[in-house]
């Protein structure tokens, strides 16, 4: 029983991979008939001069060898459509579509074709066209049918499981197919796998839901409507980084411009996993300036919408673990800590007493001098970038200052 399970997605596999292979390298080329019947005559009627696409002013009584000539001489679209001939079998088709990159049997395969006379291209071509049709590509719905199908079912494998997601992950990738995703009842599906007990699929689950949100309303709020965030929330405290990174993805994606969202990320207390990816020594750095690029990003949009949802952007506590980041010895830190306390100084909602409370002068004084003095030559010119804003910071921030 388990076996059948395994090959279907097995199988399944296979059709997501024809189907992004095929559609751009093998499906082109035959899709266009016209042209390919063109050069075929051209090589038909080849007795004499002949100027075609395969190369100017060959002679050639042979037409297998023109072919021939053509491939070496190594045009585009033309070499394409001879490789598209030479595949007897859906085999040995997909094998090269997955990325057969043994030198040798291409060469094989160009050979073979290279013996064929034009017409027997042109039936070997209707030969592939049947085969396609026969084959019955899938549609993204189907697949997406199959794999959602793979989710629900509680008796199948980890590895089955981690598949179907993966599949997914690709299949949400196009607007239109992330649209279909809770149509289709695969959002639930998927926003379960986040309480998985494998680290990998909760991993997986959340990169699924941040792709299918990314840039998307509709399918923010159905994610958000399912109540998905508290968990993510609580997945940004993981100790894996790999993990609490992908929350972080998840999270952004689900309440980028997104007022709702935003609502629903203050009343699950994000900003208190925020400060903690934020305070903590022991966490990695990358993990910070995705946090810190998710507050600047936040900030940048309750400016543009004058709509105070996100009060934590301005409290004390959480400006402190702001300005505290200044004091790691990372360039790049820096630059996106200065850029959110710039972003977060143009809030009306922030007093600039708090930034003075935490000593942000100093701080800016400090980080000046370090990046005088302690960076390393090969960083000079992305520390004078840094340094030029880290005195814009800091005129914005002694405007404020006085306008109390
Ligand atoms: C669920 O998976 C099991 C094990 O792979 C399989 O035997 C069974 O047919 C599947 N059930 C459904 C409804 O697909
Ligand atoms: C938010 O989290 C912090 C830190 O864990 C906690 O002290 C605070 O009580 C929480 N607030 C709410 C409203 O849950």
């Amino acid at each position: 029983m388990a076996k059948t399970r395994g090959h279907s997605s097995k199988r399944l596999t296979r059709h997501v991979l024809l189907a992004v292979s095929l559609s751009v390298s093998v499906l082109l080329p035959l899709l266009l008939p016209a042209a390919a019947a063109t050069t075929a005559v051209a090589v038909a009627e080849g007795d004499g001069e002949i100027k075609s696409a395969l190369g100017a002013g060959r002679h050639g009584k042979d037409k297998g060898e023109l072919v021939a000539e053509g491939d070496t001489a190594g045009g585009g679209s033309v070499e394409d459509d001879e490789f598209a001939g030479g595949f007897g079998s859906l085999d040995s088709m997909l094998q090269w579509a997955i990325g057969n990159s043994d030198p040798e049997k291409l060469k094989e395969e160009a050979a073979d074709v290279q013996k064929l006379s034009a017409d027997e291209l042109l039936k070997r071509r209707e030969e592939i066209k049947e085969l396609m049709e026969k084959l019955k590509m899938p549609s993204d719905a189907d697949l997406m049918k199959i794999a959602i199908a793979d989710l629900k079912n509680s008796s199948i494998s980890l590895e089955d499981r981690q598949r179907a997601l993966q599949e997914l992950l690709v299949l949400v990738e196009p607007i239109d197919n992330a649209n279909d995703l809770d149509k289709l009842g695969g959002l639930l599906p998927v926003i379960q796998e986040l309480n998985n007990a494998d680290e990998e699929i909760r991993i997986t689950s959340a990169w699924v839901l941040g792709t299918a949100s990314q840039n998307n309303a509709l399918v923010q709020n159905q994610i958000l409507g399912y109540g998905a965030l508290a968990r993510l929330v609580k997945m940004g405290y993981s100790s894996s980084t790999e993990e609490a990174a992908k929350a972080l993805y998840a999270i952004s994606a689900l309440i980028r411009n997104n007022v709702n969202g935003q609502e629903a990320f203050h009343s699950e207390n994000g900003s208190a996993m925020l400060q903690h990816i934020l305070v903590s020594d022991n966490i990695d750095v990358r993990l910070q300036k995705k946090a810190v690029f998710l507050v600047t990003d936040l900030a940048d949009f309750q400016l543009n919408s004058g709509n105070p949802q996100l009060p934590f952007l301005s409290d004390r506590l959480f400006l402190k673990s702001v300005v505290d980041m200044l004091s790691r010895f990372d360039l790049d830190l820096h630059e996106k800590v200065l850029l959110a306390i710039k972003s977060i100084l143009k809030l009306s909602s922030t007093d600039a007493e708090d930034f003075e409370s935490h000593d942000l002068e100093g701080v800016l004084l400090r980080l000046g001098v370090q990046l005088e003095d302690l960076t390393p030559e090969d960083q000079k010119e992305f520390a004078g970038e840094v340094d030029a804003l880290r005195r814009e910071v800091q005129t914005l921030f002694q405007q404020k200052l006085k306008q109390k």
